[in-house]
């Protein structure tokens, strides 16, 4: 499976995915990565990696439609089959959905239905919440509201910080983003 990843910001779950392709935990082909921020460290991470990168930003266009086309066009071009999204902090559009339907996975930081959005983290310890988490989910024109796929959950204790639950919950992306990638790419999508 030919397999793009499109992140806006650090990319630390792009490299968790990147040396997952590398060690063939994940099989198939990391073909590139597309960043829509030209000063985005992720891009730097592909570097590292030698994955071809792409970056180009809706501001470049004269609308919103013409720079998911000229993205749509870069997947196809590249006969992508399977869109994972890290970070990514922008909408499907119609047309990318319809050309990858069931084919684009994201990962939030909550335990969705609960806190979507942004800032999935802060508002879950804002809240005080006990008990949150991530969730890998299936792509559709909603906010965080696509087929549940997998989560996993943490503890919020009384020692943890804003900080300290990020750590948690980053290290509970970084293991189950690239497992159930792999899960996923190998039973082939529906
Ligand atoms: C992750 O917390 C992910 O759940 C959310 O955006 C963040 C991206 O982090 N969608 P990174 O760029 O992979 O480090």
């Amino acid at each position: 499976m030919r397999v793009a990843v499109l992140a806006s910001g650090n990319g630390s779950n792009f490299e968790a995915i990147a040396q997952a392709f590398e060690t063939q935990a994940i099989q198939g082909e990391l073909v590139l990565l597309f960043s829509d921020r030209k000063d985005a460290y992720v891009l730097e991470r592909a570097k590292k990696y030698q994955i071809p990168r792409f970056s180009f930003s809706p501001k470049d266009f004269a609308s919103k439609k013409q720079y998911e086309a000229a993205l749509r066009d870069l997947l196809l071009t590249n006969q992508i089959d399977f869109v994972v999204l890290a970070g990514y902090m922008r909408i499907i559009g119609q047309d990318l959905l319809e050309t990858f339907p069931n084919r684009i996975l994201n990962i939030h930081p909550s335990l969705l239905p609960s806190f979507p959005g942004l800032h999935g983290i802060k508002d879950a310890y804002d809240y005080g919440v006990k008990l949150t988490g991530i969730t890998i989910h299936f792509v559709d024109a909603g906010v965080d509201t696509g087929p549940i796929v997998a989560q996993a959950a943490v503890e919020i204790t009384n020692e943890d910080t804003l900080a300290t639950l990020e750590e948690k919950i980053h290290q509970l992306e970084h293991h189950w983003y690239p497992r159930v990638i792999a899960d996923i790419t190998q039973k082939g999508v529906k």
